[in-house]
């Protein structure tokens, strides 16, 4: 195909004209698709109803170590759970404290607590003159919405296909005690699908931070999210790594089994160093007497170990492979050579990361809405919503059917081509005729 940069003004026009009748072909469908939010599929949910069969009435609902599940206590988890947990975060029970349904409300919390009570005996963040903090981008929605919402300063940190802008991070953080964190998606990351590499991981572990209080918030939420059995990302496990550095709390680990079984409904956890969980269950004791015990037990009755938790992935990863897949061969059919986009293609997660050109995201988000097919705003993938470029939109694949999506995939190509031929359009000449202005001021 021709690049849309190359064309002439006429080629544009034609290219305009017939992309036009075909977007007013799909309205004509009526259609009304999601293609927004980063959610398991039914077929997925159903690959989990197991778990409602792994207790019932007659279950003994005691644990190994005789604890009735039906009762109050245990804050930290049941030691299965922990085991269960531990292995699909790669790290020892000891290190992990089961909470309840959620890991973004762990992460609240632990910001939470940071403001009212300090982390580890340090001030707390509220009687602090300005709290800041790092946002790889494009990133994580929620995060995003979690630090805006406590007033913290965000800076952004491009992202690459390595990780964070580490020059950049490094420097910010030794040289600013107000900055006390950093959000990252280190495995799939959310929106690109990229996962750190050995560097970046080390850079981390690393880190020399001004703030005594400052923390990595490692939220490894698709850890064993993979699409292929072949073709899997690796990820230097942070904690051990930390340790090694001689910088053991330096890093607070998320994750949950949000996309593995019931989002909203399973089990999430934090996994760090001994110091930090300590300061941690100082403060949960005053929040809770525990957390759900029975799902505990459900989620280690139904996968048994962490090689049924793998082998339940590979059944996710049939479902939603061939539907990244179907977006993947769409975009390349309909985007490829035309200079005007690029798009990532991960081995895992639940995202593909999508950048127009300048000025487009906003208006292709909005002519695909106007055709019945709903995408995450644009903006939402950078602190505040505010993309400075407006130009990355955030395609989660996993949830409309098959069929659905690729209609989807394929309306969107069409709203990608004809917003940017019409911004090409519009500029038109108008860089010669820039350059030409130059040329006469000169020589005046
Ligand atoms: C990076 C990341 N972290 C956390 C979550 C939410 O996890 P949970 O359901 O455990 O709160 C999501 C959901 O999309 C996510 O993409």
């Amino acid at each position: 195909m021709k690049s849309y940069l190359k064309m002439s003004k006429e080629e544009l026009a034609s290219e305009i004209e017939a992309l036009r009748k075909e977007y007013k072909k799909y309205q004509s469908l009526e259609l009304e698709l999601d293609m927004s939010r980063g959610k398991p599929c039914r077929e997925q949910l159903d690959l989990s109803m197991g778990l409602m069969d792994a207790l019932n009435s007659d279950a003994d609902l005691s644990c190994e170590d005789g604890t009735d599940c039906r009762n109050y206590g245990v804050l930290d988890g049941i030691h299965e759970a922990k085991v269960l947990i531990g292995d699909m975060m790669e790290n020892n029970p000891d290190n992990i404290l089961i909470y309840g349904n959620s890991s973004l409300n762990v992460m609240y919390d632990q910001i939470a607590r940071s403001f009212t009570h300090g982390v580890m005996g340090n001030t707390p963040w509220c009687k602090l003159d300005k709290i800041k903090w790092l946002c790889p981008v494009p990133g994580y929605d929620r995060h995003f919405g979690i630090t805006e919402y406590f007033g913290i300063e965000m800076i952004p940190v491009p992202m690459s296909v390595n990780g964070p802008d580490m020059d950049m991070v490094e420097k910010l953080v030794a040289s600013d005690e107000a900055i006390k964190g950093i959000w990252c998606v280190p495995k799939y990351s959310n929106p690109q699908g990229y996962s750190y590499n050995d560097e970046t991981v080390r850079r981390f572990a690393r880190l020399k931070p001004a703030a005594k209080d400052f923390r990595i918030y490692w939220d490894n939420a698709y850890g064993i999210h993979h699409l292929y059995d072949d073709h899997q990302d690796y990820l230097i496990e942070i904690l051990a790594e930390c340790k090694r550095a001689g910088n053991p709390d330096l890093v607070y680990k998320f994750s949950s089994t949000s996309k593995i079984t019931f989002p909203g409904s399973g089990i999430a956890a934090i996994a760090t160093s001994a110091n930090n969980l300590e300061d941690i269950r100082l403060q949960l004791t005053h929040q809770t007497i525990g957390h759900d015990k029975v799902n505990q037990l459900r989620h280690v009755r139904f996968f048994g170990d962490i090689h049924g938790m793998v082998e339940h992935m590979r059944k996710h990863a049939d479902i939603i492979r061939p539907k990244f897949e179907a977006v993947e061969k769409i975009f390349d059919e309909n985007l490829k050579g035309l200079e005007i986009a690029e798009w990532t293609k991960p081995n895992g997660g639940y995202f593909i990361s999508f950048d127009g050109l300048e000025g487009t995201a906003k208006l292709i988000v909005d002519r695909a809405k106007k055709a019945g097919v709903k995408l995450t705003p644009a903006g939402s993938t950078w602190p505040l919503h505010k993309d400075p470029k407006d130009n990355n939109i955030r395609i989660a694949p996993t949830y409309p059917t098959l069929e659905d999506l690729k209609t989807a995939a394929k309306l969107f190509t069409v709203c990608v081509r004809l917003v940017s031929a019409e911004k090409i359009y519009e500029n038109f000449g108008k860089n010669e005729k820039v350059e030409e202005k130059k040329k006469e001021v000169k020589k005046a």
